[in-house]
């Protein structure tokens, strides 16, 4: 299994060992696989000739210090389940000095305002963090595909315009949410819940369902109402945001249109942990 820690190394071999028409599968994480990371891994092998995997916990898109530090860093182990899937994928893990160079700092994006909606508003420069490392990330890496989760469906729309505004050659490609069998959504923050945790945290996605359900008969403010009182009612939650919001431009919405795809949005707090959900209401 090939590991490469610099970017320098990553190149010359990508520039000795394939040629430019073969297609090259790109999946960007931070670490601490879980089962969603190694579907995007088991996708980007069956649709490529090789499939890069970058692990590295990017500080600049991190607006809380504890949030940084607290992020779960297990590289032996993710080796471990990726050598499982095949030991032919190329492994990149840099440090942080290798990618910004002693300047650990973000570029400005002018995400057309999707940056300004929900993770946005509460995670202040955390797409431009995002932005600078993928964007760095794909420069590096020169993929030709590109897998994200759609748990982050916020950040998979804004690395889509990302690749529109900068015009890099790559097809970026979501794939659907994968859950533990409560329902909780696969995050790398699950690690640092107990298993008690886990198990009340099935009621994120629960409410979600019953949020879908109650869309096809109420309007978004009653929708996100209650939902807001379900989370008052539950001492085990801090709600952070709940949001019905149009698929594509991410704005808050109010009243339901005609041939519109809208997504529920949520944030929400264990302890200090802090965990995302979506679903789609169409
Ligand atoms: O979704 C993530 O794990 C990160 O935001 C990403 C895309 C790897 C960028 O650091």
């Amino acid at each position: 299994m090939l590991i490469f820690t610099t970017q320098e190394d990553l190149r010359s071999h990508l520039i000795t060992n394939f040629e430019n028409s073969k297609t090259i599968g790109f999946v960007p994480t931070m670490g601490a696989l879980h089962q969603g990371h190694l579907s995007l891994i088991q996708k980007s092998i069956s649709e490529n000739d090789t499939t890069v995997m970058s692990i590295f916990v990017n500080p600049t898109q991190f607006n809380n210090a504890m949030d940084l530090e607290n992020y779960p860093r297990t590289l032996d182990a993710d080796v471990e389940k990726i050598e499982k899937i095949s030991p032919d994928i190329i492994i990149f893990a840099p440090s942080v000095d290798d990618i910004y160079q002693g300047k650990t700092l973000s570029q400005h994006f002018d995400f057309d305002g999707l940056e300004n909606e929900m993770e946005g508003k509460h995670r202040p420069g955390h797409f431009d963090g995002v932005g600078t490392i993928v964007k760095r990330l794909f420069e590096i890496v020169q993929p030709t595909h590109a897998y994200f989760g759609e748990k982050d469906f916020q950040q998979l729309q804004i690395i889509k315009k990302m690749v529109e505004i900068t015009g890099l050659p790559v097809e970026v490609i979501g794939q659907p949410i994968f859950r533990e069998e409560n329902g909780l959504a696969m995050s790398s923050r699950n690690e640092r819940l107990s298993s008690k945790q886990r198990e009340e945290a099935s009621f994120i996605y629960k409410t979600l369902q019953a949020a879908k359900n109650h869309f096809g008969i109420k309007d978004a403010v009653e929708v996100s109402n209650w939902v807001e009182n379900e989370f008052k009612n539950n001492t085990n939650f801090r709600l952070e945001y709940f949001e019905i919001a149009d698929e594509t431009t991410l704005k808050s919405v109010q009243n339901k249109e005609p041939n519109k795809k809208y997504r529920a949005f949520i944030a929400v707090f264990m302890n200090d942990v802090r965990l995302i959900d979506t679903i789609s209401l169409n």
